[in-house]
């Protein structure tokens, strides 16, 4: 293995080290496969598979034919020590998520985002020490991966208190300022770290300083955002964490830590950006603004709230011919999807074509809409995306809307004051009726008035989306 088998610019490689970058090049590969199926629910647990596998590969191979400069590979001890702890880390990894409820998902995925940024942060603290006097460079990369890191996980800590419902929010306006000053306190000490003519060595209680202000800044970040917004934030901490692996890949001109940080920083600045356009926000909006700091909503003429009886439901579902179901959060909140489900089953018996309008930001993390109907074994073909789903609600003979509000709100198209205006929506006003599954005149997330709810062809049927639910399927079975 090492043989050297050639000579590129004047370095000999050897066969274990081509080897070695050659499988560093599959896992790549692998990671890229791995996210492109993960852009679709039915290969995505596919694509997980595929991304694993090639970190495994990259794991073992760096185990197997990694050498260090003197030409010497991983000592023996340390290759079962590392073993050891992949081992147990996978097994605990494993156990957690077979046992985690779906509802806990974004818990769990602020958990693991945490313990990656701890482990960038570590190696860039662990490998300080090591870096030669006046290496801007590589001092640059470590600085860097340690503020992102500690960042990442602190923030993300908090993050997964505020969606356990153990942390509240505090949002004092001092805290903005306060957050500034703490920024640029941190960034100048790492830009002394970097530039500094002292030795590493001596230089550690700068270092830990950093580590210090950097942990204090994750937490007093995330302290005052919203917990509801906290989907948008824990996407930016991934791709936070993802850019700190990249860095410590820097540190130890790893090609596979590089390509995978850089992916996962991208993929989660993409999803980041994604969540606050289907939102209208921009990210400062989210991260230090509210909703409902839009500018003076048109005042609308308040129309009359019309309810429709359950047996008048049944009919007028049972007589129709297309369906759109239109889910929010409430339909997640009230547990309502499997009997969401089987009221689809129940109208296909009847000939009526039923298909699921999929808002992007429908609940309360990204893909929540999929994931709860996934979880009722509601067939992918059926859930159809708002802009596929928009140009042909115009056709539609009933649109259900059940616990949705903001996804449905025409305020977005027609109110230039509102906080949503701009904000895409599911065109449930333009189908020729609409039905409303709400327990009351409750307001949304955003916090403000929808007039769909006062339109002449909306009717209201009032009660707790699972228990109307449940009534409804048993009434249209006795038509
Ligand atoms: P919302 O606008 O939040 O409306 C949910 C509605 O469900 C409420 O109006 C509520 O009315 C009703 N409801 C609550 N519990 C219910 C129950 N048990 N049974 C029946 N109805 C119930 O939901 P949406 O339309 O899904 O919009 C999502 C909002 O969250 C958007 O503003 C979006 O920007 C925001 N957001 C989304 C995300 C992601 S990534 N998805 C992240 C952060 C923020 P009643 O109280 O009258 O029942």
């Amino acid at each position: 293995m090492d043989k050297v088998i050639g000579n590129l610019n004047g370095i000999d490689f050897t066969m274990g080290e081509t080897l070695l970058e050659l499988s560093y090049l599959v896992a790549a590969l692998l990671f890229v496969f791995g996210l492109k199926l993960l852009s679709h629910p039915e290969t995505a647990r596919k694509g997980n598979l595929w991304a694993a596998g090639g970190m495994g590969l990259a794991m073992i191979t760096t185990l197997l034919l990694h050498k260090n400069a003197a030409g010497e590979g991983i000592p023996l001890t340390n290759v079962w020590i590392i073993m050891a702890v992949i081992g147990v880390g996978s097994a605990l990894g494993w156990g957690i998520a077979r046992k985690i409820k779906m509802t806990a998902m974004p818990q769990l995925v602020s958990f693991y985002n945490a313990t990656g940024g701890a482990a960038s942060a570590l190696v860039a603290l662990l490998e300080y020490p090591n870096a030669k006097t006046g290496d801007v460079g590589s001092i640059f990369v470590t600085v860097l991966g340690l503020i992102i890191g500690s960042v990442a996980f602190s923030g993300s800590m908090i993050a997964y208190g505020k969606l356990d419902g153990k942390v509240g929010d505090i949002t004092k306006p001092f805290m903005t300022y306060l957050n500034l000053v703490l920024l640029v306190f941190t960034f100048g000490l790492g830009a002394y770290i970097i530039f500094s003519p002292n030795q590493p060595a001596d230089m550690i209680w700068a270092i830990y300083a950093l580590l210090a202000f950097s942990l204090i800044y994750g937490v007093m970040f995330i302290m005052p955002i919203g917990g509801a917004d906290m989907p948008v934030v824990i996407s930016l901490l991934n791709a936070f964490t993802g850019i700190a692996a990249a860095m410590a890949g820097f540190i130890y001109s790893n090609q596979a830590m590089i390509l995978g940080g850089i992916l996962v920083g991208a993929a989660g600045m993409i999803l980041t950006i994604l969540m606050c356009r289907a939102m209208n926000r921009s990210l400062i909006n989210v991260i230090i603004g509210a909703f409902g700091e839009g500018g003076t909503a048109i005042a609308h003429e308040q129309g009359t709230i019309k309810e429709i009886t359950l047996s008048d439901a049944a009919i007028l579902l049972s007589y129709s011919k297309k369906v759109v179901i239109i889910p929010g959060y409430g339909l997640a909140a009230a547990q309502a999807q499997h009997i969401a489900h089987e009221l689809d089953t129940v109208l296909a018996g009847k000939d009526v074509d039923v298909r699921y309008a999929i808002h992007p930001v429908a609940g309360r993390m990204p893909g929540h809409m999929n994931v709860l109907l996934a979880e009722a074994d509601v067939p992918y073909e059926k859930l159809i995306e708002m802009d596929d789903i928009n140009p042909d609600m115009p056709n539609v003979d009933v649109a259900i809307v059940i616990g949705a509000n903001d996804v449905v709100n025409p305020a977005a198209y027609d109110d230039p004051g509102s906080p949503i205006f701009g904000m895409p929506i599911i065109n449930a006003h333009l189908a020729k009726n609409i039905i409303v599954m709400k327990r009351g005149m409750g307001k949304g997330y955003a916090g403000i008035e929808n007039y769909l709810f006062f339109n002449n062809k909306t009717r209201m049927l009032f009660g707790n989306a699972k228990d109307s639910l449940q009534k409804l399927v048993t009434e249209i079975k006795s038509i």
